[in-house]
């Protein structure tokens, strides 16, 4: 799911097994409540750093286990007009393996393509893949459009090029791309009568709950992981991602906590002494030299929000190549440094978990992408207006009251766009839960 903007949104919730666990037992903190120094909203996931580059070596090999086969469908930009428009070529992956064929009504196991790469996605589903067989399964994996592959106008340039080009980037347009798709997959495989379920974590979790609304006559049924659907307008308060974030690193222990809600104060104070830039510089193994604390706060937060939505119980490869629990691994850096370590140096070997996991990396880079017009920031700044808030006392990050004035700023300053913050609820609802 975000940078100045982008924070806001999330996708990747993803994660089968995370659970949510809100706990209760809050250990009483007196940490003096600091506005935040910091003058962005909280960075927030839905900007998956890694998901537009092709998947990584050690992703190729998983492969081996994921076979598929690539295929392409040529598919119309707007469904929704009759304008003459040029078409796309969206990529879909399919696994035929344990299908048990249109006669015995093998099922088709849909996953929708979310807000990256669709190999990277695929790879990393391991459900379905171990389900297929059980079900007599196909598996197709068609990928999201301006994602990857799946390029409108032929180039990343042109589709990302302005608000007019951009505009078919949407949740609708994506829906019906898959409705399309499927049917005519359908068709081709005389496989009218297959049922068809849909699957996605994160925001293809999201997909995969609103194609079920959307097109019942097309999908019998919907498994949507860690989908934020309730994460617009006012359904749910402004705080809860940033507070079940919190919450995780607070049940592996309350120092821990206590550590990285303290250290915001910290970073801003060493920033603001004389050298002090030089000194963080340092303190954080960075490249280059630090032009201003927030974006060390950035790359933190980030690092903290992607641990909550991977902490998977084993050692996984997902965001970064991570040791099972591993929250609990960072939290164990952070607590048992020596007694004089500083709040910062625990801050830094903590994160190094995170960052470093292998033990690989010479010096760290915090800019993956510091402009970040890239297909999700567009999203955030159109349809998935997702408010962000951290509170003052359940939250370990700093401070921050959501502002959709100041949100719809920036949106205008970077993609000349006004967001339509109640446009999800309109068109998918989520305020009326008696109506399901
Ligand atoms: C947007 O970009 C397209 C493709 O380069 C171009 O044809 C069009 O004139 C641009 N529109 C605006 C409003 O700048
Ligand atoms: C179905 O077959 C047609 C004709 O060969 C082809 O153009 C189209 O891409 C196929 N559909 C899918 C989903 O592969
Ligand atoms: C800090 O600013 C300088 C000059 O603009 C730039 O070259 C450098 O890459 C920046 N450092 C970081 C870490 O972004
Ligand atoms: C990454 O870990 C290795 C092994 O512990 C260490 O030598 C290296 O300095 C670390 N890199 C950074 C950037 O801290
Ligand atoms: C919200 O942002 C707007 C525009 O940047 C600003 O004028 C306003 O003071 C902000 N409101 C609060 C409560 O900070």
């Amino acid at each position: 799911m975000p940078k100045t903007r982008q924070q806001n949104q999330n996708s990747l919730y993803l994660s089968p097994v995370i659970t949510i666990v809100i706990i209760s037992i809050l250990s009483p903190l007196s940490l003096a409540a600091q506005p935040s120094k910091f003058r962005r909203a909280p960075r927030f996931v839905g900007k998956l750093p890694h998901l537009t580059e092709p998947p990584q070596r050690q992703q190729r090999q998983q492969q081996q286990q994921y076979r598929y086969e690539t295929r392409y469908f040529e598919q119309r930009l707007d469904h929704f007009s009759f304008a003459d428009l040029p078409t796309f070529s969206q990529r879909y992956l399919i696994n035929t393996d344990h299908w048990v064929g249109p006669n015995r009504l093998g099922p088709i196991f849909l996953y929708c393509g979310n807000e990256g790469d669709i190999e990277w996605f695929a790879v990393n589903s391991g459900f379905v893949w171990d389900i297929a067989p059980r079900f007599g399964a196909m598996l197709v994996f068609p990928e999201h459009r301006y994602y990857g592959e799946s390029m409108p106008y032929g180039s990343t340039e042109v589709a990302y090029q302005n608000a007019t080009t951009l505009s078919y980037l949407t949740a609708e347009q994506a829906l019906a791309d898959f409705a399309v798709f499927i049917t005519n997959l359908k068709q081709n495989l005389s496989a009218e009568a297959s049922p068809v379920v849909l699957f996605g974590g994160s925001y293809g979790g999201m997909l995969a709950a609103w194609m079920r609304l959307k097109y019942p006559h097309i999908a019998i049924g919907a498994l949507a992981s860690s989908a934020p659907i309730l994460q617009f307008e006012d359904i749910v308060p402004p705080e809860t991602f940033y507070n079940i974030v919190s919450s995780d690193f607070k049940r592996e222990s309350a120092s821990c906590f206590n550590t990285i809600k303290e250290s915001w104060g910290e970073l801003v104070s060493v920033g603001q002494k004389e050298n002090g830039l030089l000194e963080l510089t340092k303190t954080f193994h960075l490249c280059r030299e630090l032009n201003s604390t927030e974006d060390l706060a950035d790359w933190l937060e980030s690092a903290y929000s992607y641990l909550a939505m991977v902490d998977y119980p084993y050692p996984s490869d997902f965001m970064m190549p991570l040791p099972g629990y591993p929250i609990r691994e960072v939290c164990k850096k952070i607590d048992n440094a020596p007694d004089a370590t500083s709040i910062l140096e625990r801050i830094f070997e903590g994160v190094s978990v995170y960052y470093n996991y292998t033990g690989n990396v010479d010096c760290f880079q915090l800019d993956d992408d510091p402009h970040g017009l890239d297909g999700w920031n567009w999203q955030a700044c159109t349809e998935m207006v997702m408010p962000m808030s951290s509170s003052r006392d359940k939250s370990m990050f700093p401070a921050y009251d959501y502002n959709y004035s100041s949100f719809k700023e920036e949106c205008w300053n970077d993609f000349n766009v006004i967001p339509r913050p109640r446009w999800i609820t309109t068109e998918f609802g989520g305020h009326v839960w008696e109506l399901f």
